[in-house]
């Protein structure tokens, strides 16, 4: 039978055309030999997703793009080896399912749940090697190229890590696949949601309504139904990471039986990071093959011409839900840079799915040396955002956090009331800070109010254009 879906591959690309551009961020390996042995073994593997899945994805992505639909994008900046446990893998899910129900509720929109996560494990850096006390050795990478302890030994990439790397994918699939085929968790008892901290906030009868009524509804539709929600509606969610390392990426680049395109089956949606989307590099030439639906971090440094540059190479034939652009401009300067990339946009009758990462223009360093975020400027880019598409007759359909189930202290604010001075407290991120349980979802349920509230204003994202 013939499937839907799946672009005609394109005649002047494979998936190893990228080896003739520039490329940027790439870990130096010293053992070549080692390197093409794991590459070799890793394109043998059974893949984690499939291209199915891939283009059920691309579909909702495409409805997101049209205003009728939400993306919830959001996980670790980079997972860690160590935290491939079950603990942290489900309470990551928790807090993405519990978000997903708040945005359900404040937007009125379906939502699609895409982790950073079974795959987030190598990261781009500003400097390629990093010194203390006289020493230099490589930067840390992420947990799949090499390891964060100072040492030369651990520093030196590992083409062994991608294999690791990989397995954990996997591991992490397999779990999350098996926590939301088992209906994962019991969402209408209150104690699951741990609302203790809204107490602290003006806010809190209002949050607390907005729980109980998301509570009413999944227990009036069980009802109705006579089943579990899981029955009813089983939660999908999807995996995504930067696509940074292509040699990985290319070794999980396949074709599959009756679809046309090739597939990176090692994700559902992968990104490329705002550091590595120069127009005529390797990262561009790679995804611009492949069949899944990707995004594309636009930093400050874009210009309205490099964006639709990237759209017409991105995505020529104008499919659906194929592209994502991910904005991360800051709060200070989303103002001065998103306007007119929407308009470029526009303005050549182009369709993309807008996200908003509130992330990556908001980080700040401590006087004692903690990268950090605060609570109100995030929030104050996303509701900036909101504002900006609304305005300019678009829609905002995403949005894209750093999070963890845990209470980590990384970022400040929220009613938890976490200071500067508390960072120190549980600061675990090798990377970038992280909201934490309690901040993730206080912050969603003042975007389900905020999203309520334009709805009834008639912003025009809460309505079909
Ligand atoms: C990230 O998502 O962790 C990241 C590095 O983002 P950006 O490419 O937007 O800087
Ligand atoms: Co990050």
């Amino acid at each position: 039978m013939e499937q839907q879906g799946g672009s005609e591959p394109l005649k002047d690309w494979s998936p190893s055309s990228w080896h003739e551009k520039p490329i940027a961020q790439q870990p130096i390996y010293p053992d070549s030999e080692k390197l093409q042995h794991i590459l070799e073994h890793l394109s043998r593997l059974p893949p984690l997703v499939t291209s199915w899945e891939i283009e059920t994805l691309k579909g909702q992505l495409a409805e997101a793009a049209a205003g009728e639909r939400f993306l919830l994008q959001g996980g670790d900046c980079s997972e860690s080896f160590a935290d491939c446990e079950s603990g942290a893998i489900a309470s990551k899910l928790k807090i993405l399912l519990q978000m997903g129900l708040v945005l359900l509720h404040g937007s009125k929109k379906r939502v699609t749940r895409v982790g950073r996560f079974a795959g987030q494990y190598a990261k781009p850096r500003t400097d390629a090697t990093e010194t203390r006390d006289g020493v230099t050795l490589p930067s840390y990478r992420g947990d799949m190229v090499n390891r964060s302890a100072f040492t030369q030994e651990d520093r030196i990439p590992d083409p062994e890590l991608l294999l690791r790397g990989y397995e954990r994918s996997a591991l992490t699939l397999n779990f999350i696949r098996a926590l939301v085929d088992g209906g994962f968790a019991d969402l209408h008892h209150p104690e699951y949601w741990q609302l203790g901290f809204v107490n602290r906030s003006p806010l809190a009868n209002e949050y607390l309504r907005m729980v109980e009524s998301i509570g009413e509804s999944l227990r009036f539709m069980e009802t109705l139904a006579g089943a579990s929600m899981s029955q009813i509606n089983r939660v999908d969610f999807y995996t995504s990471h930067e696509g940074l390392i292509l040699l990985y990426e290319q070794s999980q680049t396949r074709r599959v039986p009756r679809r046309s395109g090739w597939y990176n089956l090692a994700t559902h949606f992968p990104w490329i990071g705002n550091r590595t989307r120069a127009v005529g590099g390797a990262h561009v030439e790679y995804f611009r093959g492949i069949a899944n639906p990707i995004g594309v971090k636009l930093g400050p440094t874009v210009t309205p011409d490099e964006a639709l540059a990237l759209a017409e190479i991105l995505d020529p034939a104008r499919e659906p839900g194929r592209l994502t652009f991910i904005h991360r401009f800051g709060a200070k300067k989303i103002e001065k840079y998103l306007p007119p990339l929407v308009d470029a946009i526009r303005s050549h009758g182009r369709t993309v799915l807008w996200c908003c990462d509130p992330m990556h223009g908001n980080t700040e360093v401590t006087k004692d040396g903690f990268k950090t975020r605060s609570f109100d400027k995030i929030l104050e880019e996303i509701e900036k955002a909101f504002r900006i598409h609304d305005e300019a007759g678009s829609h905002l359909g995403g949005l894209h956090f750093e999070l963890t189930g845990e209470n980590v202290t990384e970022c400040i604010g929220g009613a938890c009331g976490l200071t500067e001075a508390d960072l120190s407290k549980a600061y675990r991120s090798q990377v970038d800070p992280r909201l934490n349980y309690e901040q993730a979802l206080e912050m969603t349920l003042l975007l389900a109010r905020l999203m309520s509230r334009n709805k009834k204003q008639g912003g025009s994202h809460g309505q079909k254009t």
